[in-house]
């Protein structure tokens, strides 16, 4: 059996030139995270740390500062369609209907035209967004905007999902039916998936092991071990999960100071900061 995980961060550090300054801005320094195949780890860190950075990484839109990812243990170079993103902002194209924003990756795949429909019908069903196929986005909620692009994302079935804060938008029962229907997913499918929150409960329901990340340049601060009983009635109320709250709670508490202190800097020393 190979031990090689499906996804190797090694000393990732992503540095950007920031104009009018002298020294570059580090949105991420030395991550190292291995995901095994078919784990489900949620990456949790305060905003600005540098999650969508890491992402886009991944999804091979940028090149690591220094350091590098693997993906079954070879260098990323590039996006592929061995990677499914969903990003943080919906990214459907605007002159393509629901279905045929969905039908996207399997025209790039090559899946004949027929079986492209059934599955965008099949996904846009499991997102709640059935009778919305011939919609366009801008005829859609934020919210059903997003469940398009994460219908997009598993229509062509990628190995690895890489979802940056996808149920953000959403009303918190939306959200919550979302969760239990990517776990389902999950599970049946087996992916490997690299979750990205702000939200402690999404982390802590979703994740097999969850990253807390340090505020900018974003470090891994601790990985957290999710242990508990996933057949209990009501999950989010038993004391393993709000033991689990508490901890990455603290974690993250100084985190969150750290990072406003970090904003009102980078504030005070921008010189393109308008007023009006
Ligand atoms: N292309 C870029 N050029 C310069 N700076 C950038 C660039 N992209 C991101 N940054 C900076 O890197 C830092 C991390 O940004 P990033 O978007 O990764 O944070 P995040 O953790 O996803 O935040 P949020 O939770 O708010 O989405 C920020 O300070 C941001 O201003
Ligand atoms: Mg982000």
């Amino acid at each position: 059996m190979s031990t090689t995980p499906k996804l190797r961060l090694d000393g990732v550090t992503k540095k950007f030139p920031i104009r009018g300054q002298k020294t570059d801005l580090t949105a991420v320094e030395d991550i190292t995270l291995d995901l095994a195949a078919g784990e489900f780890l949620v990456l949790v860190g305060p905003s600005g740390c540098g999650k969508s950075t890491l992402l886009d990484l991944l999804g091979g839109l940028s090149t690591p500062t220094s350091g590098q990812i693997l993906l079954d243990g070879k260098p990323i170079t590039g996006p592929g369609l061995d990677r499914g993103i969903v990003f943080q902002q919906y990214a459907l194209l605007p002159w393509r209907s629901a279905r045929r924003n969905i039908e996207f990756g399997l025209e790039a795949k090559g899946v004949p035209r027929a079986e492209r429909r059934e599955r965008a019908e099949h996904y846009l069903e499991l997102v709640g967004l059935a009778g919305f196929a011939d919609r366009y986005p801008h005829e859609l909620s934020g919210g059903m905007k997003q469940r398009v692009a994460i219908a997009r994302s598993l229509a062509f079935d990628p190995e690895v999902l890489l979802m940056d804060e996808p149920f953000a938008a959403l009303d918190a029962q939306t959200r919550e039916s979302l969760q239990d229907e990517l776990l389902r997913i999950w599970e049946r499918t087996g992916k490997t998936i690299l979750f990205i929150t702000h939200g402690i409960d999404e982390a802590i329901y979703l994740g097999q092991r969850v990253a807390v990340l340090t505020s900018r340049p974003g470090r891994v601060k601790t990985v957290v071990d999710i242990d508990i009983d996933r057949t209990a009635e009501d999950i989010r109320s038993g004391a393993e999960f709000r033991a689990l709250r508490h901890r990455i709670w603290s974690l993250l508490h100084d985190e969150v100071e750290r990072a406003r202190t970090l904003e009102l800097a980078d504030i005070s020393t921008t010189e393109e900061v308008q007023h009006v």
